[in-house]
C-alpha cells in the first residue's frame, strides 16, 4: 500500500509544482512522438504559462501534502492527466482519471473523450486499463502562440454518466 492520495481543486499556489510535473511528463510521453515543431514551442515557460493559464479546469493529486500529479478537464475533454515520476505505477494516476471521469458526469456529460498522442504506448495502456475504448487515430491540432500543429493522436472515450 502506497501514501494515501487526496484530490482537490488546484489553486495559484500549486502553478509552480503542476508546471514542472507537466514539463517532465509531457517529454516522458511525447518526445520522438510528435513534430519537432511542437517540441520546439513546449518550452519550460510555456508550461509555466499555461499551468497559470488553466487553473480553474485543474484538479491536482497530493500525497503528503505534496503535487503528486494533475489533470484537466474541459467540458467533455479530460486533457493533461500527468502523474510525477516518482508516482507512476501507483494510485495517483488512477486516482486522477476517476476523478475526472466524475467531473465530466457532474457537468452533464454523457461521455467523455481525450485524445493520446498515437506513441505514447504508457498512457494508453493506462486508459485502456481504465475502461477508456480506443475510437482510432485523428490528428489534434496542439495549440500553440502561432497557431495549432497537427499530431497524430488517438481518440478514447468512456461513457461516464450514471444512467
Ligand atoms: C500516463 C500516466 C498518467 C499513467 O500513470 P502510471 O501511474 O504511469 O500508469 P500505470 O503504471 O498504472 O499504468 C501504465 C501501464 O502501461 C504499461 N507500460 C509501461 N510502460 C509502457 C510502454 N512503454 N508501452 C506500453 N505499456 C507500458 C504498464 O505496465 C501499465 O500497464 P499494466 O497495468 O497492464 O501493467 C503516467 O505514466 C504519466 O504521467 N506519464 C507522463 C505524462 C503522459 O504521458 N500523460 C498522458 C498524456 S495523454
Amino acid at each position: 500500500m502506497g501514501e494515501a492520495v487526496e484530490v482537490r481543486p488546484g489553486r495559484d499556489a500549486d502553478v509552480g509544482a503542476v508546471a514542472t510535473i507537466w514539463r517532465e511528463g509531457w517529454r516522458d510521453g511525447h518526445l520522438t512522438h510528435v513534430p519537432d515543431a511542437l517540441v520546439a514551442v513546449r518550452t519550460a515557460e510555456s508550461f509555466a504559462v499555461r499551468a497559470g493559464d488553466r487553473v480553474a479546469d485543474t484538479t491536482v493529486a497530493v500525497v503528503g501534502g505534496a503535487v503528486a500529479g494533475f489533470v484537466m478537464v474541459a467540458g467533455d475533454e479530460v486533457e493533461q492527466v500527468y502523474c510525477d515520476r516518482r508516482h507512476r505505477g501507483g494510485d495517483v494516476a488512477n486516482t486522477l482519471i476517476a476523478e475526472a471521469e466524475r467531473l465530466v458526469a457532474a457537468a452533464r456529460h454523457e461521455r467523455a473523450w481525450l485524445a493520446v498522442v498515437a506513441g505514447n504506448g504508457r498512457a494508453r495502456r493506462f486508459y485502456e486499463r481504465n475502461g477508456w475504448i480506443d475510437e482510432g487515430p485523428f490528428d489534434y491540432p496542439a495549440r500553440t502562440d502561432d497557431g495549432p500543429i497537427s499530431v497524430p493522436c488517438h481518440r478514447y472515450t468512456k461513457r461516464v454518466a450514471n444512467r
